[in-house]
């Protein structure tokens, strides 16, 4: 089964060179904890109404909405709600607070870890738009407004390029990524939780990506990250 371009791990039991995997069914994510991957993907969509709504709410003045650090087993929904005190309609905010409920829950499964660290952020500058790595074990993504996060599969990265390393960003964009077709975007609605440099056993060599370019007040963005609770 193809989803969004990416060849899912039901397909075949182990690509020969993606090291993406996705899929319908949110158990995907649970996958990341395979070295055979740098990013699972659960790709679904946002009822539309959420979606519309949460374009009009990401417009706002960009600021960081949450920053927490929790277990999430206890109601994290009723922090997000309380974060979101000036986001309308209602059902947006409960949307959104069972959402980040559950995505706090899947993760902290799939990394095995206690608490977790919850960022809400209104985004309306360009972030990191040079292509690199994280430093950090792994981390969840989802982008409910706006452009998502841009990435590229292993086979299409010259991870020896890394780096501005005294070059333009666009130079160095174009030297890690010689092949502008192959940048693919983590669509909004659709989770991701891929790996940084910092993975467990060192055997992952973490997933290349950039926030996308041309952000600007017209182009604002609401995203959700979510890391494990001890990083920085
Ligand atoms: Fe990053």
């Amino acid at each position: 089964m193809t989803v969004s371009g990416v060849v899912s791990r039901q397909a075949l039991p182990r690509p020969i060179v993606s090291r993406v995997c996705a899929s319908s069914e949110p158990g995907i994510l649970n996958q990341i904890r395979d070295n055979g991957w740098d990013m699972a993907v659960w790709n679904r969509e946002m009822p539309r109404e959420i979606s519309e709504a949460a374009q009009v709410f990401a417009a706002g003045p960009a600021r960081l909405l949450m920053d927490v650090r929790v277990n999430p087993e206890p109601a994290v929904c009723i922090s997000v709600e309380e974060a979101l005190a000036d986001c309308q309609p209602l059902e947006l905010r409960v949307w959104l607070g069972r959402d980040v409920q559950e995505l706090a829950e899947r993760f902290a499964r799939a990394l095995d870890c206690e608490t977790v660290r919850i960022r809400l952020h209104r985004v309306v500058d360009k972030g990191c738009a040079a292509f690199h790595v994280d430093t950090l074990s792994a981390r969840l993504l989802c982008t409910y407004a706006g452009a998502g996060m841009e990435w590229v599969d292993e086979p299409d990265v010259r991870r020896n390029e890394l780096g501005l390393n005294g070059r333009s960003l666009s130079d160095a964009n174009r030297a890690i990524v010689p092949d502008t077709s192959r940048i693919r975007e983590l669509k909004a609605g659709a989770v991701g939780i891929f790996k940084g440099r910092l993975w467990g056993d060192g055997s992952a060599r973490g997933l290349v990506h950039r926030s996308p370019p041309g952000c600007c007040e017209k182009h604002a963005r609401l995203r959700l990250l979510i890391d494990p609770g001890h990083s920085q």
